[in-house]
C-alpha cells in the first residue's frame, strides 16, 4: 500500500523534501507543514506551528500520516520525535537525547573525545575569565561557539586579539546568544578546506547520501555577514572515495555506536562539517537533520527511492536498501532579497517562473497569492543546476538565474568557484 508521508518545515530543503517523495512510486500523499508557495504545487500545504508539538501530533493523526519527517533542527531538539513515538507513530530523525549532537556542541564535542573522533582541541568554558585564561593556551586564531542553538549564527571565529575582545563583548557583555551561550566551546581553529557528509542512520548503520560544500557568506569570495547558505554543490571534488569511507569507519561508525551504548540509537539524518587539514577529516560540527541548502542538490542526485531508505531506517533494516547516487554534479544558487541577512523586503512577484518551468526551481522564502508567486523570506528561490562536471553544472544553474526576475534579486556570482580552483590546484586525497 501506498504510503502518507508529512513534511514538517517551510523552506527549499522541504520543497526539496517533498519534490523527492511527490515523485516516490511508494508514496500516495504530500504534506507539508507549513510548507511554502512551491510545495503548495506538488503537495498539500497545512498551516502549523511548529513550537506546538501536540498540533503537529494532532495533525499526524488526523490525517492518518505513515511516516513524518523533520526539516528543521528545532523540533527535534525539542523532543518531536520522543512524543511521536510515545503514541506510536513513525516519524524519522533522532530523540531529544541524541538531537543534542547538533543542540549541544559540548555534548557532541564531548561524544567524540570519548570516541577518540578527530576534532580541534577545545576547551568548556562557563565564565569570561575561563575563556580569557584558555586563550593562551591555544592561541589565535580560535573560535568561541555558543553551546546551544543559535539558528546557526552562535559561531565566532577570532583572528586577531580586536576579534577576540569583540566577541567576548559580544558573547558576555551583550548577550547576544542569550541561554545558548550559558556554556562555551572555545577552539583550536583549524585551517583548510571544509567539506559536509550526509548520512542517513537506522540507530546502528549508515548509509552516505553524499557530500556537498555550502557558502555561507553573503558576498561573493566568502566576505561579508554569514547567512543560512547562499549556494552549494555536490558532490565536492574534495571527496575522493577513501575520504569518504575514512569519515564512514572513523567518525560516523563509531558516533553511532557511542549513542547506542548510551541507550539512545541513533535514527536520523546526520550532517559531518569536517574541516580537511592536510588530508585528513577533523569534525568541525554535527547536524542531526539535512542542510539547506545542500539538500537542494544532494537530493536531485539521488536516483534510488527516499522513502524507502527512510523507511526502512525507521525500521532499523538499512541495509536492505541501496543509494544509488548520479555521477553527475548539481549546483544551486540561492535567489535572495536584497539587503538579507540584514533588513530587506518581503511581497515582491517573481516572474520568469513559467519559462523555466521543466527546470528544478526549489522555493525557500514564498507564498502563493492568487496567480502569483510573491517572495516572503530573505532566501526566496534555489535555482539547481547540473553537468557532467562542476564548470559545466555551474553554467547550467546560472543560465536558470537569467530567466527569473524580481525587485531586489541578489546573488552570489561565485558559487562552485572553490571548488573549480581546488581542482586547478591539482591535489587529491588518494
Ligand atoms: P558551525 O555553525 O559550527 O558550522 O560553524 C560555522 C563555521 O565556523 C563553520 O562552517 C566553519 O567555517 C567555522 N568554524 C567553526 N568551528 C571551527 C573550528 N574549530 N576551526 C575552524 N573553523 C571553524
Ligand atoms: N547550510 C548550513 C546548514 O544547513 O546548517
Amino acid at each position: 500500500m501506498k504510503k502518507k508521508v508529512l513534511i514538517l518545515g517551510s523552506g527549499g530543503r522541504e520543497h526539496a523534501l517533498a519534490w523527492a517523495f511527490a515523485m516516490d512510486d511508494n508514496v500516495s500523499e504530500v504534506y507539508c507543514a507549513p510548507g511554502n508557495g512551491g510545495t503548495a504545487e506538488i503537495a498539500e500545504n497545512i498551516k502549523v506551528n511548529l513550537v506546538n508539538l501536540q498540533e503537529v501530533l494532532r495533525l499526524a493523526q488526523e490525517k492518518n500520516i505513515d511516516l513524518t519527517i523533520v526539516g528543521p533542527e528545532n523540533p527535534l531538539a525539542s523532543g518531536i520525535v520522543d512524543l511521536f513515538r510515545k503514541e506510536g507513530l513513525r516519524i524519522f530523525g533522532p530523540d531529544k537525547y541524541g538531537a543534542q549532537l547538533e543542540s549541544s556542541k559540548l555534548f557532541a564535542r564531548n561524544l567524540m573525545a570519548e570516541k577518540n573522533i578527530s576534532q580541534p582541541s577545545f576547551y568548556s568554558c562557563n565564565t569570561r575569565e575561563e575563556v580569557e585564561s584558555l586563550k593562551g593556551i591555544l592561541e589565535l586564531p580560535l573560535v568561541l561557539k555558543a553551546d546551544g542553538l543559535a539558528a546557526g549564527k552562535g559561531v565566532i571565529v577570532c583572528e586577531t586579539d580586536d576579534e577576540f575582545e569583540q566577541a567576548l563583548k559580544t558573547i558576555f557583555d551583550d548577550g547576544k546568544f542569550g541561554d545558548a551561550a550559558r556554556r562555551i566551546s572555545l577552539e583550536r581553529c583549524l585551517i583548510g578546506e571544509e567539506l559536509s557528509v550526509f548520512a542517513v542512520c537506522d540507530g546502528e548503520n549508515f548509509k552516505i547520501l553524499n557530500t556537498a560544500q555550502d557558502h555561507k557568506r553573503a558576498f561573493d569570495d566568502d566576505k561579508g555577514p554569514n547567512t543560512g547558505g547562499m549556494g552549494a554543490y555536490s558532490p565536492t571534488p574534495l571527496s575522493t572515495p577513501k575520504l569518504i569511507d575514512r569519515v564512514g569507519v572513523e567518525i560516523i561508525q563509531p558516533t553511532l555506536d557511542a549513542m547506542k551504548e548510551r541507550g539512545h540509537p541513533f535514527t536520523g539524518f546526520l550532517y559531518v562539517g569536517l574541516m580537511i587539514v592536510d588530508g585528513d577529516p577533523h569534525v568541525i560540527e554535527f547536524n542531526v537533520r539535512l542542510g539547506d541548502p545542500e539538500t537542494q542538490v544532494v537530493l536531485p542526485l539521488l536516483k534510488s527511492s527516499l522513502f524507502e531508505l527512510l523507511w526502512n531506517a525507521t525500521e532499523g533494516k538499512l541495509k536492505k536498501s541501496k543509494v544509488v547516487v548520479s555521477t553527475e554534479t548539481a549546483v544551486t544558487v540561492v535567489l535572495a532579497a536584497d539587503g538579507y541577512p540584514g533588513k530587506y523586503k518581503k511581497g515582491m512577484i517573481i516572474k520568469g517562473l513559467e519559462s523555466v518551468k521543466d527546470r528544478l526551481v526549489f522555493h525557500a522564502g514564498t507564498l502563493q497569492k492568487d496567480h502569483d508567486i510573491i517572495s516572503n523570506g530573505g532566501r526566496i528561490l534555489n535555482v539547481v543546476g547540473f553537468g557532467k562536471d562542476l564548470q559545466s553544472a555551474i553554467d547550467d544553474a546560472y543560465a536558470i538565474v537569467e530567466s527569473i526576475e524580481f525587485s531586489g534579486k541578489y546573488y552570489r556570482k561565485d558559487i562552485g568557484k572553490r571548488g573549480l580552483q581546488y581542482l586547478k590546484k591539482g591535489d587529491t586525497n588518494d
